[in-house]
């Protein structure tokens, strides 16, 4: 099976289940025209997360790496009127057109968008003794993850869902001596992620218009 095929029913998927929405292809176009790369996740995988967040209930939600707010906008969407999202980016620029996608969309006031990096705005976040969100979502630079899952773990409670993206990279997860410091990443986060015994957590594979990837996804138990 080809990334044509794979195409062709995320664009047969994409029609039936996905109208034509202005908002997220307006946050799409403002991210190419600013010439972010184009490493959001799929229209599909966007609105599991909203779907998730909803069936979580979430109020709170917590997002790491937030190029163009395109994640951020499905995420946001979940959240009933007094929820809160905040997400994390170290690129100002990104931030920049983040924020405007995110004004379009009608949700900046439930959006916060803290820039720096998460390594710095994390612990920044626990000295504020914040609630814990109900929902994390890790999708920032593979290299930092082990340490996010590290402080995502101190922002949750028995109950928060954590998804982090990007842990399959088409297969080369499973390369112990692979040269790709996003690889490694991913490895040395799956090394924190299986010692973590707070952490019930499984492992999906995903074909689609952006390739072969996958995520995982679990629960904090306690
Ligand atoms: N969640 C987005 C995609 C995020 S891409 C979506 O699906 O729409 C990864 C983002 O993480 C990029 O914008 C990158 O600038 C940001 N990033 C990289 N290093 C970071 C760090 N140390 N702290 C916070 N964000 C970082
Ligand atoms: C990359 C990062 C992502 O978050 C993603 O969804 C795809 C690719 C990357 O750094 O290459
Ligand atoms: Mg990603």
């Amino acid at each position: 099976m080809t990334l044509a095929r794979w195409t062709a029913v995320d664009e047969y998927y994409g029609k039936l289940l996905m109208p034509p929405d202005a908002q997220l292809e307006s946050a799409l176009e403002k991210s190419n025209a600013a010439e972010l790369p184009a490493i959001n996740v799929a229209a599909n995988q966007g609105k599991m997360l909203m779907l998730l967040a909803q069936m979580q209930k979430a109020e709170r939600i917590l997002e790491i790496g937030t190029l163009g707010g395109y994640s951020t906008i499905w995420l946001a969407r979940a959240l009933p009127a007094h929820g809160k999202l905040i997400t994390l980016e170290y690129e100002q620029k990104h931030a920049d057109v983040a924020g405007e996608n995110i004004k379009n969309a009608g949700l900046s006031g439930k959006v916060e968008i803290r820039v720096g990096s998460a390594s710095d705005t994390l612990p920044a976040l626990v000295g504020e003794k914040c609630p814990p969100f109900d929902l994390i979502f890790i999708d920032a630079d593979k290299p930092g993850y082990a340490d996010y899952f590290k402080w995502a773990m101190k922002l949750a409670r028995a109950g928060t869902v954590i998804i982090a993206d990007n842990v399959v990279r088409d297969g080369e997860v499973v390369n112990p001596n692979s040269q790709d410091e996003r690889v490694q990443g991913i490895r040395n986060f799956n090394e924190v992620v299986t010692a973590e015994k707070r952490f019930c957590a499984t492992a999906i594979q995903t074909v689609g218009s952006k390739g072969y990837d996958g995520f995982i996804i679990g629960m904090v138990t306690e």
